[in-house]
This record gives structure tokens, sequence and C-alpha cells, in this order.
């Protein structure tokens, strides 16, 4: 199946309420089990390449790229590729080359018109190249290399009113919203503000992306997309699936030194966090 868009995912999944998932991959073997769960769950999924995942892999975006690609076209699910957390414009501009039809332009950290004025640039320059494009305004905190934020503190979510001037005058596509996530979290404990995820869906004309899902329960996740998420980020969730995996295989098998041997069984339990991941979000079928 060939490589589809992400545009066209997010709004398949708009007009039937539900939300694409999109999976932050690292290694290879992310590659293939967010696939793998992809066809388990037979819906269509977004694999996305953080930032920080390409200065993981030597500052080199083409090689982890590549293979998404590969993988992608032989998969029997449509998949799209996302660029995630872009803050370098050399990485931006090397996404349509790469095979990524998305990025997710991250200046969230700046005061608001200095986001702006460099989110429209970054909009200006994707829609030059047929890029669909995501920004953030608000503090979803857990991010790496930024201070600890307490997503409940005044002022971190995402004003509505704000969101919807940020939209029209930077031309986004979709916006990531501060709602109650925070990235990185290793359980599942985020309460959501699911009267403001309304307030935002019914405000912007664009699409809602939520951040740092892993730390979201299932209940929260459903009635996120109930009340107008389309696409749901998720990284943490799938590191934890693989670590606790491999560490109890090594655990059990002291001698073992094949990497093969630990890298399926960590691949397995990504590929099964995805899935059930993907169920919860009611995924439009393939
Ligand atoms: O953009 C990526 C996501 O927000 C991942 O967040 O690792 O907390 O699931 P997470
Ligand atoms: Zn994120």
């Amino acid at each position: 199946m060939p490589l589809v868009t992400t545009g066209e995912l997010v709004t398949r999944a708009t007009a039937a309420h539900s939300a694409v998932p999109a999976f932050n991959i690292i290694t290879l073997e992310h590659v293939e089990a967010v696939i793998a769960g992809a066809e388990a769950a037979r819906a269509p999924v977004v694999l996305q390449v953080s930032e920080n995942a390409v200065k993981f892999r030597y500052g080199r975006l083409l090689p982890l790229a590549r293979a998404a690609v590969a993988a992608a076209e032989r998969a029997s699910v449509p998949v799209a590729l996302h660029l995630d957390h872009v803050q370098s414009d050399d990485l931006l501009r090397q996404a349509v080359t790469a095979g990524f039809s998305s990025v997710m332009y991250d200046a969230a950290r700046l005061p608001y018109l200095d986001n702006l004025a460099a989110t429209r640039a970054a909009a200006d320059w994707a829609h030059s190249q047929g890029l669909w494009i995501e920004a953030e305004l608000g503090q979803v905190g857990g991010k790496t290399g930024e201070p600890p934020l307490d997503a409940h503190a005044p002022g971190a979510r995402t004003d509505p009113v704000e969101a919807g001037a940020f939209v029209a005058d930077s031309g986004v596509d979709a916006l990531a919203v501060a709602v109650g996530s925070t990235h990185a979290m290793t359980t599942r404990t985020a309460t959501l503000d699911h009267a403001l995820i309304k307030r935002l869906s019914a405000a912007l004309d664009v699409p809602l992306v939520l951040h740092g899902s892993s730390g979201v329960p299932d209940d929260e996740l459903t009635a996120a997309v109930a009340g107008g998420i389309a696409k749901v980020n998720v990284g943490t969730a799938l590191n934890l699936a693989m670590t606790g995996a491999i560490r109890d295989f090594l655990a059990a098998h002291p001698e073992a030194v094949d990497s093969r041997k630990y890298l399926s069984v960590g691949r397995e339990a990504m590929a099964e966090a995805a899935r059930r991941i993907i169920q919860v979000l009611g995924g439009t079928s393939a």
C-alpha cells in the first residue's frame, strides 16, 4: 500500500469522530511494531519522527525516514509519515525529500508573538511545499531539555480566543493544545480538561492534537476524542512496553547474547501496546 498523507488521515478521522493514532518511532523495531499494531487493528496510522529522535540518530534524518517509507509501502494499512516537534529550520526543510507529508513546528516555548511569527513563516514554507502543518499554542510540559512544567498551572493551558487568532493568523492546518496532558509520563494518571477541549473544538476550524498521550487513561482518551481531538500522539508508552519486556527477558535469560532474541520480545510488546491504543481510539477501518 502506498504512503498516504497525514492530512487525509486526519480529515477522515474528523469526519468519523475518531482520532488518528500517531506514534513516535526511534528504531527500526519501533517502525515494524507500530505497523504490526496498526495491521492487527486494521486501522491507519501515523509514524512520526521527532527532532530529538533525529538527534539520537547522530543528527541524520534519512536512515530512519527511508526505513519508515520502505516499511510503510509494504504495509496492509494506510501509513503516513510526520516530522514531530521541529524547532530547527534546517530539519524542517528536509521533510519533503525525506518522504514526510506533514510536520509539527514547535515554537510554543516562545512568547505569543514570537511563536506566531515563527509559525507563520514555517506554515508559509510548508504550504509552498505541499506539506500539512501542525503547531502548538499553550504549554504541554515534559519536553526533553525544557524545565518541568505543571500542566495544571494557571496560564499553561491553551486559551480558546487566543487559539482562534493564532490559527487564523498563522494559517496552520492543526493545533496541538495544552489541556492537561504532559509529555513522558510513565503512569496513566493524567486528567484532561474536557470542557476546554470542547470550547477549543467549537472555537477552531482546524483539528485538535493531543500530545503526551501516554499518560492519559483510556476513558480520558475516549472522552477527548468525543470532545474533538483528532490526532493523538503517543511515544513513551511504546518505550515503556519495549524496555519492560526486554528487562524481563534479560532477567530470565542472563545468558542471552543474540540481540535478535530480546529485540523480538521488545518489538512484540510495542506492537501490542500500539494495537491496544489504536483500538481505544476507535480508528477508522483501513
Ligand atoms: O509528540 C509526541 C507525543 O506528544 C508523545 O508524548 O511520549 O508522552 O506519549 P508521550
Ligand atoms: Zn509531543
